[in-house]
């Protein structure tokens, strides 16, 4: 029987999560791997107000320097999220030769080809499994899996929060606000929710698996970024009548050598198979070459789910040993990639406009679309209870994403207009 010691360093719900996982699944990791996993040490700000009945003979501490010196620890688990100190933390760690395993996703995003460079040059591994997706493996899918192929597009919905809410506003009808409260309750969201509802969290993420893919880390401030607060139930309903349904999308395209990496609310047909990934459900879209589609969906965000990729690094970790490069810690760059900025982006469009009701409204917001090269699919009128105004819901053909810009701000200007221009990008995803 081999035993691994291991230091753990952020004990939320995550960290609680490993410690409940690796117990439950003490004698069947023993039996089948014939590896035990002793957690030595467990470090949190706040460990003297948490319950810490079931954590056996670990040694409980604030002090990160009591993890990080113990000698026997030969992994040390980051739990604690964020740049700082989770940085200094995994640096210290692979510098005195432990592995490290992390569910960070800002971290990697940001410092990744750093660290898998000092990982790589200390001869230890750095496993992030569940830093994207949790519990669902698309790390090791992109890097391992589907190793050989190379990808042309990702999309993603990789918010359980998000998604969460987006499927509570649609089919109970429930305020922002409140799926919001809910998500937070079940432990999904992050501690500080704006990074999921202003759409960073996918940012990171997006950032994690473009670099998988593409041989590139895209910088995180390269990635256009919008969130789902201003997505409204009436939003909903339209794009429900028109068999269309609204996902935070993060989305990744190669052509060639140049890349789209972006994260917005999205508009996608109700018959193609990431519109039914509901609730926490993350989902993962690939095109690779010459595989071809691959969808791979399961629990993104929770307790167990975290936990369950993170055990699954420390299995990983202990049945290859140290020697073997992980393929996600090689990191080479691609030297031509270009990025395109969000206004160069070539989309459809869902538009709503709330106008006045009387003849003409119509040709004067077209005329205006015409001028800057955009063209229409449709145009609806959809019921409305407002008496103040009416919805025109309108869908483009492909546009450039700066003329369209450019045009809903002189389209506001006319005052027949009533509120402010929405806008939502369509994308077909075949
Ligand atoms: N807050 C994240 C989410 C947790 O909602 O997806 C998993 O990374």
């Amino acid at each position: 029987m081999r035993k691994i010691n291991i230091g753990l360093i952020g004990h939320g719900v995550v960290g609680a999560g490993v410690v409940k996982f690796l117990q439950k699944r003490q004698n069947y990791i023993r039996d089948k791997y014939r590896v035990e996993f002793v957690v030595r040490t467990i470090c949190d700000r706040s460990i003297h107000r948490k319950d810490t009945r079931g954590l056996g003979a670990a040694k409980l501490t604030k002090k990160i320097g009591d993890v990080l010196d113990d000698r026997s620890a030969e992994v040390i688990i980051e739990l604690i999220g964020g740049l700082h100190p989770a940085k200094e933390i995994v640096t210290t760690a692979l510098r005195r030769g432990k592995h490290v395993v992390t569910a960070n996703k800002v971290l990697i995003a940001h410092y990744g080809k750093e660290l898998f460079q000092l990982a790589k040059k200390q001869n230890r591994q750095l496993y992030f499994e569940a830093s994207v997706g949790a519990g669902v493996p698309i790390i090791k899918t992109i890097t391992e899996g589907m190793v050989g192929n190379t990808y042309n597009r990702i999309y993603g919905i990789i918010n359980g929060t998000c998604n969460f809410i987006l499927t509570e506003m649609t089919k109970n009808k429930l305020s922002f606000t409140k799926a919001l409260k809910l998500a937070q309750g079940k432990g999904f969201a992050e501690s500080n929710p704006t990074l999921d509802i202003n759409g960073m969290d996918s940012t990171h993420k997006l950032a994690i698996l473009a670099y998988l893919a593409f041989g590139k880390f895209v910088k995180v401030s390269d990635i256009y970024t919008e969130g789902i607060t201003h997505i409204s139930h009436d939003d909903i309903a339209y794009a429900e009548s028109l068999n269309l349904t609204i996902k935070l999308l993060a989305i990744a395209k190669r052509y060639e050598n140049i890349v789209e990496a972006r994260v917005h609310p999205t508009l996608i047909p109700k018959v193609h198979p990431l519109a039914s990934i509901s609730g926490i459900y993350n989902a993962f879209y690939l095109n690779a070459n010459p595989l071809g589609d691959v969808l791979l969906s399961g629990e993104g965000a929770g307790q167990m789910a975290a936990a369950s990729g993170v055990v699954s690094d420390l299995l990983n970790l202990a049945s290859r040993g140290a020697d073997a490069n992980l393929l996600c810690n090689l990191y080479s760059e691609a030297p031509n990639f270009r990025i395109r900025k969000i206004d160069q982006i070539k989309t459809r469009f869902y538009i709503r406009f709330m106008a006045t009701d009387k003849p003409g409204v119509l040709g004067k917001i077209t005329s205006v679309l015409g001028r800057y090269g955009i063209g229409l699919n449709s145009v609806t009128q959809p019921a409305h209870t407002a008496a103040w105004a009416v919805p025109v819901v309108m869908l483009t053909d492909y546009t450039l994403e700066k003329n369209l810009r450019l045009a809903l701000k002189k389209i506001w200007e006319l005052p027949i207009v009533k509120s402010k221009p929405v806008a939502i990008r369509m994308e077909k995803l075949w």
